[in-house]
């Protein structure tokens, strides 16, 4: 049976949308000032792909997230560039009615640490009835039919969760219940940031195959965040590397961990035995990510734990390469420089 909710009770495009980030800058206030945690970000994320943000943590991946639905917080704020998603042109222009509209009907989301994020007072079905009804949705028992169908998907019993508060689920049904909400609008752009780190592993990778079940079925975008490699190189099509504020490399997965072109994307696979095929061989990436405060203001931000760091590396920002459909920021990826990526 299709989980696809009836399409009058969940309005929205039925195509999936791309997404084009342009020279995205985020800052936040700190006590030493506002400092960038994207900087000049551009990534084009295309239509009915399952793309990866994979990153070490405090490279910038949430921040990226938020900003695709223009939900930076305070003391954060988009500072520069654009988000264009197909359907709904340059989200970062969009507050107040017509964000919260889109946010959840165009736009489903699964934020960090979701299985927090419930309402301690009120049963899930409580909050999903509350759901529909702030986004117009015609039938509520069909949505409630929905919900139900996607959490027993996942392996939760739908009905007994509808009728739990959030005291009576474990962190791991929490995360399912979160993913649930995302998907029940029947949004087309699907974000979800690091949605399955309270499950175990077995479980983990029976929701990836869900939810790469559920992008197929219904022809979604899909933007799934994660400090793991190894959940991202069994379900996207499409991997972005964060580093320092920057998308650092981009391209097909099976490109970028195969043949990675990043001097950082490199050090990444090395530092993973079961990507790198040799435990013995697996090296930990020496140093540290920066953060904000220690993000070098000049120069290509790797520079310091990079191998192949030259004089050149020392002043501006690496040029941006493409190696066949990869993006690659670096002055050593060896193609001829080509303009950046969402030209
Ligand atoms: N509310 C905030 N106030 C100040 N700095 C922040 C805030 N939120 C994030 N940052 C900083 O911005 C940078 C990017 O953070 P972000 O949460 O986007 O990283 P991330 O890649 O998602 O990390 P993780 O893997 O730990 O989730 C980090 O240096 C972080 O410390
Ligand atoms: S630009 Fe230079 S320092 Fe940066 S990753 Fe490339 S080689 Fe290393
Ligand atoms: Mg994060």
């Amino acid at each position: 049976m299709t989980i696809d909710p009836d399409p009058a009770a969940a309005p929205g495009p039925h195509a999936a949308p791309g997404v084009r980030v342009r020279d995205l800058t985020v800052v936040y206030r700190t006590p030493l000032g506002e400092l960038p945690a994207l900087h000049g970000v551009s990534l084009a994320i295309e239509p009915g792909t399952i793309t990866g943000l994979v990153g070490e943590s405090g490279s910038g991946k949430s921040t990226l997230a938020l900003s695709l639905l223009n939900a930076v917080q305070p003391p954060g704020r988009i500072a520069a560039g654009q988000v264009e998603i197909d359907g709904l042109g340059d989200v970062t222009r969009l507050g107040g009615e017509e964000l919260r509209r889109a946010r959840g009907r165009h736009l489903g989301y699964v934020f960090q640490a979701a299985q927090n994020s419930l309402n301690p007072l009120k049963t899930v079905g409580k909050q999903l009835l509350d759901l529909g009804r702030s986004h117009g949705v015609a039938d509520p028992a069909a949505l409630v039919h929905d919900a139900r169908l996607l959490l027993d998907r996942m392996g939760l019993p739908g009905a007994r969760v509808l009728d739990s508060c959030q005291h009576e689920l474990s962190g791991g049904m929490r995360q399912r219940v979160g993913i649930m909400f995302a998907l029940v609008l029947n949004a087309h752009l699907v974000i979800l940031d690091e949605p399955t780190t309270a499950l175990d592993m077995i479980t983990q990778a029976a929701i990836l195959r869900i939810i790469r079940e559920i992008h197929k079925e219904r022809g979604l975008t899909t933007l799934i965040v994660t400090h793991d490699i190894g959940v991202a190189a069994e379900v996207t099509d499409r991997l972005a590397v964060m580093y320092g504020g920057r998308v650092v490399e981009h391209g097909p997965t099976t490109e970028v961990l195969g043949d990675p072109g990043h001097p950082y994307t490199q050090g990444l696979i090395r530092a993973i035995p079961r990507l790198s095929g040799d435990i013995d061989a697996a090296r930990a990436l020496p140093g540290r990510p920066p953060t904000l405060g220690t993000v070098p203001v000049d120069g290509c931000v790797f520079r310091e734990r990079c191998p192949r760091r030259m004089d050149v590396c020392e002043t501006g920002e690496p040029p941006v390469a493409w190696l066949g459909d990869r993006t690659v920021a670096c002055h050593a990826a060896g193609a001829a420089p080509r303009e950046k990526e969402h030209a």
